[in-house]
């Protein structure tokens, strides 16, 4: 069958669920991804065929993208900041607002970076992402921050082994902790091999689940049947646990004008400010994501 025809009625199919546009550009990266043919070959040769063996395998990939499964976690991979990173049902599949995020901590680790000596005497940047999932943010920093050493946590070990993977095929260094956050009391203790651990941090980073029970309804189907639960919902009676507990830590183990980054919901940008401005911090900044919601948040002690 041509590629062409095959293309149409693959669209076609899937037109019930998702807009054209989203459709094609699932064509078109699965077409990379298992054929290994870039858009502008198939439009070199519109002649393409694909055997009854290759049809099978893209039916499958259909019937799934029907049930709407994420096509990232069908392909088994995803791009985030320019780099591979591999997913699947155990890490959130990284959104396009943490990219924003990995931006505003790059330019600020840069200026950081750039004021020289830090308080140990070393000149590097010291890191710390809480909630990392599949290492998205601490990978990207490793990778983009030279100077940096980061160090990145998750209470899910299965999350851990991802995130180790995406260390090793972005060829970068990064601590991965397995604990608890809720449960830690002392950053300098955590249970790591890796010694010493830094007493301060100068960027303290996290995207912690903040997704409240109510707003389930709000959650498209895809997303809530097939990403971690325990990556996205807290209680609605306690929404910033994680941000209380996180800023908490932050506050004893945060270099002098070190900088706690957080990813937030989008309702409770408000709420957000109020709890850095009663802990102390300062400089606090609230910025806006590229659909225009409150999305992260940045302040400093
Ligand atoms: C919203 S996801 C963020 C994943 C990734 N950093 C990103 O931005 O795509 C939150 C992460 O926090 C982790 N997590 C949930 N509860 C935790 C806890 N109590 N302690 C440490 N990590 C936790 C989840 O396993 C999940 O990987």
């Amino acid at each position: 069958m041509k590629i062409k025809q095959y293309r149409t009625q693959f669209i076609q199919e899937l037109s019930a669920i998702y807009d054209a546009g989203e459709a094609e550009s699932f064509f078109y990266l699965i077409l990379e991804e298992k054929q290994k043919l870039k858009r502008i070959d198939f439009a070199l040769d519109p002649d393409l065929t694909f055997s009854d063996d290759e049809i099978e395998i893209w039916n499958s990939i259909l019937e799934q993208l029907k049930q709407e499964i994420p096509v990232q976690y069908l392909l088994g991979k995803t791009s985030f900041y320019g780099l591979d990173f591999e997913v699947n049902e155990n890490v959130l599949i990284p959104r396009p607002e943490t990219e924003e995020l990995v931006e505003w901590i790059i330019q600020s680790g840069k200026m950081e970076a750039g004021r020289g000596e830090r308080e140990d005497g070393s000149k590097n940047l010291k890191i710390l992402d809480i909630g990392t999932g599949s290492g998205c943010i601490a990978i990207s920093l490793a990778k983009n921050i030279s100077n940096a050493e980061v160090f990145a946590i998750d209470v899910s070990e299965k999350a851990l082994a991802t995130a180790q993977k995406n260390a090793e095929i972005n060829e970068v260094k990064v601590i991965f902790i397995n604990t608890n956050i809720l449960e830690t009391d002392d950053l300098e203790k955590l249970p790591t091999s890796h010694f010493p651990l830094p007493t301060y941090f100068d960027i303290i980073v996290s995207n912690p689940p903040y997704v409240r029970e109510f707003e389930k309804e709000e959650i498209k189907k895809n997303v809530l049947d097939n990403e971690p639960h325990l990556a996205l919902f807290v209680d609605d009676n306690d929404a910033l646990v994680f941000y209380r507990k996180i800023a908490e830590l932050a506050q004893k183990n945060l270099s002098p004008n070190g900088q706690l980054f957080f990813e937030i919901n989008q309702y409770l940008g408000k709420e957000m400010i109020g709890l850095l401005e009663n802990m102390g911090f300062k400089n606090i900044e609230l910025r806006k994501d590229i659909y225009g919601n409150d999305r992260m948040i940045r302040g400093t002690i």
